[in-house]
């Protein structure tokens, strides 16, 4: 929406310090140029001491009407969603805003059919296919709230997470091809539903042709449920703090978090920093790689570009297949203006020759963008030399499943870049760092370091984890009294310029020293031969703890490991301290990694520790086979 973009440095400095005089006025603003059935009492209420935060109390509205009907004027034909399919010799769908309008109302009329109901929650399985973004807009639009779960958790994993928050009905595919490999969602379901007693009835989109085994009575197809119906759905008048979605996160420890959106509040966060950020002009072709099951899908490929009318590419495949130039082909093909990805399918892409990007014309590329970990220095310049070529600006945009939208960001073209940095908090984004002692660090000590957490809420902020308020309140409000307690760790330089230094929870004790291995790490990216890297504590006799690395490197270093060896621990005295050199330093072909490309250290750990007998539950990882491997040849 270029009616909610800042344009230029100056406008950006006046709206921050307006966001944070005057946060009702600055978001009222904003606010206004939403369609509301009626407008809101009172901007914010909140007390973190409980915690309680309520945006826009007393507002009515339907996010649906926001991302569609109010479209209908002026982009009714404008191309919504482009989806890409797995395959690249089958056909992209192009959907326009009146189709997808259309389909969701339609949907949402065999939701209600199916006896659900404002209030009711729905659980959905599926592959990144349009059918995903329909089925959400339709729970949205009759008010029945959506509980994602990402199609490659495991059959325990979906129904722990059905039963949490007792899902009526599941929605899910029969089953996908991604890569190479199908795979049968419908009997992970079927698996799932033996322990999960809420869902009565199961709606199963047929992607394949292959045969699906249906249970009588419980599970119907899509298109069979489309005939039973009418296309009209009005939409379901909502307060602006009634619940959107759950969306589950996983905790340090302990069973997963659900962590609970409302509609006002992350309707307008998603939106505004959608525009801002990214500067979406009108025929941009936007891309994000995530998968919705995520919340940058939730945030940035549906609800934040919908809102603002842009298109929006759903891919269902994977980066490397048919081969690792797969990005850059549908860059090439559907002229992609923005792209972002996250830094590990960053580092993985790097590895592979250059010549499969350079067989692609990038030239439509506005603006890159980066999510999900901190990004190292060497995949920072690698995505902006060869894939922005050197034209694009980066956005290293840090936040949340928790925060619901983007924190802190460079905003595209107009606020300065700096490499490995998420720069400057976003507007009505009032971050601070605290030190050992639980002090504020002022910033004139800059540069200096910290625990990053939040002073005041933002309308995006997830209001609680369902099911248990306690929990939310002792996770992210008990840390520091009256600040949101990100679990991050962050640098500040005399800028104010942020840099994400990883989680602050990965602590190890060496010695009597507190160490967190984010900046180890980061000492070790910093070798040329090396590609990624965890660095986890385990017992030693004298120290108490020692450190011990797993380490991957690019396929063509024939440098001899001891050799290797020495380097990386030259390099982490020279930055960090000789008191965090490494006691053990393992080469390996590949880190345990979650779906969403987060290094499973809990697992790395055990195998340090060498106590590998009960290594939990690895069917979740993205790559569950490598855990053998380096099981075998640990130190
Ligand atoms: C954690 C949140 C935000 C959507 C995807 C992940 C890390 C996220 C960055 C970034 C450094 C980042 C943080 C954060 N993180 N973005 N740009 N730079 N670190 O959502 O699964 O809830 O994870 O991801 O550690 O706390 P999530």
């Amino acid at each position: 929406m270029k009616s909610l973009q800042i344009s230029s440095f100056k406008e950006y400095k006046e709206k921050y310090a307006q966001s944070v005089e005057n946060p009702e006025e600055f978001w009222s603003e904003i606010a206004s140029q939403f369609r509301w059935h009626k407008k809101w009492d009172k901007v914010l209420d909140w007390d973190f001491s409980k915690p309680e935060i309520k945006w826009f109390e007393g507002a009515k509205l339907n996010i649906t009407e926001n991302c569609l009907d109010r479209h209908l004027e002026k982009l009714a034909n404008k191309t919504a969603i482009i989806w890409e399919p797995n395959d690249p010799d089958e056909e992209s769908r192009h959907i326009t805003y009146r189709q997808l309008f259309v389909k969701v109302s339609h949907f949402a009329n065999v939701l209600k059919n199916n006896g659900i109901k404002k209030g009711d929650k729905v659980c959905l399985y599926m592959p990144m296919i349009p059918e995903l973004a329909i089925a959400m807009l339709a729970c949205a639009r009759i008010g029945a709230v959506h509980s994602i779960v990402f199609a490659g958790f495991s059959s325990k994993a979906l129904a722990s997470r059905i039963n949490d928050s007792e899902c009526k009905l599941l929605i899910t595919a029969n089953e996908v091809y991604r890569g190479k490999k199908p795979i049968n969602l419908k009997a992970v379901c079927d698996e799932a539903l033996k322990h999960a007693p809420s869902i009565k009835n199961v709606i199963v989109y047929r992607r394949t042709v292959e045969p699906t085994s249906m249970v009588e009575g419980r599970d119907t197809f899509w298109f069979d449920e489309l005939q039973k119906v009418d296309k009209h759905c009005d939409a379901e008048i909502m307060d602006a703090e009634d619940l959107l979605f759950i969306l589950y996160t996983s905790g340090s420890t302990g069973k997963p978090k659900g962590m609970v959106h409302t509609i006002g509040g992350y309707m307008v966060g998603s939106t505004y920093t959608f525009s801002n950020v990214f500067q979406y002009d009108k025929n941009d072709i936007y891309w994000c790689t995530a998968d919705i099951g995520w919340i940058t899908g939730h945030s940035y490929i549906i609800y934040g570009p919908l809102c603002a009318g842009a298109t929006t590419v759903m891919f269902e495949g994977v980066p490397s297949y048919p081969d690792y130039g797969r990005f850059w082909e549908i860059v090439d093909k559907l002229k992609v203006t923005h792209f972002y990805t996250a830094p590990t399918a960053i580092r993985a892409l790097a590895r592979h020759p250059l010549s499969l990007v350079e067989k692609h014309d990038l030239s439509s590329l506005k603006v890159l963008g980066s999510v999900g970990e901190p990004i190292n220095e060497e995949a920072w310049h690698w995505y902006n030399d060869n894939i922005g070529k050197t034209k694009c600006p980066i956005v290293d945009t840090w936040w949340q499943t928790e925060t619901g939208a983007m924190m802190i960001s460079p905003i595209a073209g107009i606020t300065p870049t700096r490499p490995t940095f998420a720069t400057l908090p976003l507007p009505g984004v009032q971050p601070v760092l605290i030190d050992e002692k639980g002090n504020e660090i002022p910033f004139e000590n800059a540069p200096s370091e910290g625990r990053l957490a939040i002073k005041a809420p933002w309308p995006s902020i997830a209001r609680t984890i369902y099911g248990n308020h306690q929990r939310y309140k002792d996770t992210y409000f008990s840390a520091f009294p009256n600040m949101y307690f990100t679990g991050d760790g962050a640098y500040r330089d005399a800028t104010g310029n942020f840099r994400i230094t990883g989680r602050v929870d990965d602590v190890v004790i060496v010695s009597g020293h507190n160490l967190g291995t984010a900046p180890i790490e980061n000492a070790i990216d910093e070798h040329e031969a090396i590609v990624e890297c965890a660095v986890v504590g385990f017992p030693h006799d004298i120290k108490g703890n020692a450190l011990y690395a797993f380490v991957t490197t690019y396929d063509n270093i024939e440098q001899p490991e001891d050799e290797l060896r020495q380097e990386i621990n030259d390099l982490i005295t020279k930055t960090v301290g000789a008191i965090a050199k490494l006691d053990k330093i393992q080469f390996v072909s590949g880190l345990p990694k979650t779906r969403s490309g987060k290094i499973m250290r809990r697992i790395l750990r055990k195998i340090a520790s060498n106590d590998t007998s009960n290594l939990g539950d690895i069917s979740t990882l993205l790559n569950p086979d490598i855990v053998e491997n380096i099981k075998k040849s640990a130190l």
